[in-house]
């Protein structure tokens, strides 16, 4: 049976993703931090639906728990196909007021912990797929997240450097959402400004996120690249502020 890891899946388009990957017949690690109720339950959900799934925990912010989280999915299972990073810690910041721990912070969870998660199971995904989750903003620049900006663009490099490193063996590439959820907190009028400003008119869906990833894993000549999913948003280059 081919087994991936989903980081951040007990929500949101990582939980969609996790979900996905069942019902195509992988086994599912679903990681989780905060929301381990939420992680299990749909572990629960998706064992009674008769596919094979458990969950591994950890703090993407700290490297100890990363290799915890590493080793967790090592205990079940002694290879991945397909690796996907999801999560991601998202506050509103500017370049003139973030501190130093906020920016660390941001590159912690968003870029360096899917690096040394990428590595730790390099050797164990022969003919596998890491897929990372970036933002369409990566090629814009988003004033009102500042330093969420600059750890996607840490990312970006991060996936560019991997898909060199771990080639021939490994496939490293990203999918960038656009309007797909609304941030936490935020509803149906932020979706509702938010399309004017996509070319496509309308907000994207967990299905369409979850094509991206069924072209990455499919297509073994596409190493290093960027899927953007946002209905054209990044075409418009412009200053989010
Ligand atoms: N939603 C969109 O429309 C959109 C747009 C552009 C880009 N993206 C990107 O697509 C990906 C998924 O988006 P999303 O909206 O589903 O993400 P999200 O809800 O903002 O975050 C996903 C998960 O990340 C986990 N996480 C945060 N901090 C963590 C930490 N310190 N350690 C471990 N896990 C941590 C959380 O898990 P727990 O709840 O278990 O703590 C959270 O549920 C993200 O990388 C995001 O940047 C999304």
């Amino acid at each position: 049976m081919r087994t991936a890891l989903v980081t951040g899946a007990a929500r949101r388009i990582g939980r969609a993703v996790a979900t996905h990957l069942a019902n195509s017949g992988f086994e599912v690690a679903v990681h989780c931090h905060r929301s381990v109720a939420e992680g299990e339950a749909l572990v629960g959900s998706l064992q009674e639906a008769g596919h094979s799934a458990f969950a591994v925990t950890g703090d993407l912010s700290d490297e100890h728990a990363c290799q915890n989280i590493v080793a967790q999915v090592l205990t079940r299972t002694k290879h991945l196909d397909v690796l996907v990073q999801s999560a991601s810690t998202f506050t509103e910041d500017s370049v003139m007021s973030f501190s130093y721990a906020d920016l660390e912070g941001h590159i912690k969870v968003n870029a360096f912990a899917p690096l040394i998660l990428a590595r730790a199971f390099a050797g164990r995904l022969h003919g596998g797929s890491i897929i990372h989750f970036l933002d369409s903003r990566v090629v814009d620049y988003d004033a009102q997240h500042a330093s969420y900006h600059l750890s996607k663009r840490v990312f970006d490099a991060v996936t560019r450097m991997l898909a060199v490193e771990l080639a021939p063996d490994v496939r490293v590439n990203a999918i960038a959402p656009g309007l797909i959820l609304p941030p936490k907190g935020l509803g149906n009028a932020y979706v509702e400004m938010r399309k004017q400003e996509v070319p496509l008119k309308r907000q994207g869906t967990l299905d369409e996120i979850c094509l991206a990833v069924d072209f990455l894993m499919a297509n073994g000549f596409v190493t290093g690249q960027t899927i953007f999913v946002d209905g054209g948003r990044h075409l418009k280059g412009a200053f989010y502020g």
